[in-house]
C-alpha cells in the first residue's frame, strides 16, 4: 500500500491505496466523491472526467499514485456553495441530460473546452468535435451542445 495525497476541490486529502488503484477508484471509494462516474473503464465514455491541474483527464485511465501531490477538481467542486455553476445551470435549462449518468463528465469536459477557448469565439461544430471523448446514450447530444454554448455565453465566452 502507498500513501497518496491529492488536493481535491481545494482540500488536501490522503489515503492508503494499492499501486494499481485508479484515480477514479481513489475518488469514489476512498474519498466518497461519487459524482465522478465509471461508464466503461476503458477510456471511451468520458463519464469519469475530472480536472487534473486544471485540465480534463479521464480518471479511469490514470493511477491514483500519478496524481500524488497534484490538484484534482471533481464535479462536486465546480460550484461554490449551494448554487449551480453556470455550466450546470445551462445543462438544466437546455435539457442537456436525461438519466444524468454522463453529465458530470460532460460538465467537466465542457469546462475544459471553455478554458481552451478563452478569447476566441466558440461555435457548435467546435463543441461537437471537442466533446467526442464523452458519450451519452440518452439525449442525442443536441441538448448537450446547446447547454455548452449557453454555459459558455453565461461565463463570458463569445459564442459564434
Ligand atoms: S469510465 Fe473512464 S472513459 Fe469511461
Ligand atoms: S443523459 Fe443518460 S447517458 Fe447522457
Amino acid at each position: 500500500m502507498t500513501n497518496v495525497t491529492v488536493t481535491v476541490n481545494g482540500t488536501s486529502r490522503s489515503a492508503e491505496v494499492e499501486a494499481r488503484t485508479l484515480l477514479v477508484e481513489f475518488l469514489r471509494n476512498k474519498l466518497n466523491l461519487t459524482g465522478t462516474h465509471v461508464g466503461c473503464d476503458t477510456s471511451q465514455c468520458g463519464a469519469c472526467t475530472v480536472h487534473l491541474n486544471g485540465k480534463p483527464v479521464k480518471s479511469c485511465t490514470m493511477l491514483a499514485v500519478q496524481a500524488d501531490g497534484q490538484n484534482v477538481t471533481t464535479i462536486e467542486g465546480v460550484a461554490p456553495g449551494s448554487d449551480l455553476h453556470p455550466m450546470q445551470a445551462a445543462f438544466k435549462e437546455c435539457h442537456g441530460l436525461q438519466c444524468g449518468f454522463c453529465t458530470p463528465g460532460m460538465v467537466m469536459s465542457a469546462l475544459g473546452i471553455i478554458a481552451r477557448h478563452q478569447g476566441r469565439a466558440l461555435d457548435e461544430k467546435t463543441v461537437r468535435q471537442e466533446l467526442e471523448g464523452n458519450l451519452c446514450r440518452c439525449t442525442g447530444y443536441q441538448g448537450i451542445v446547446n447547454a455548452v454554448l449557453l454555459g459558455a455565453k453565461n461565463m463570458g465566452v463569445k459564442v459564434a
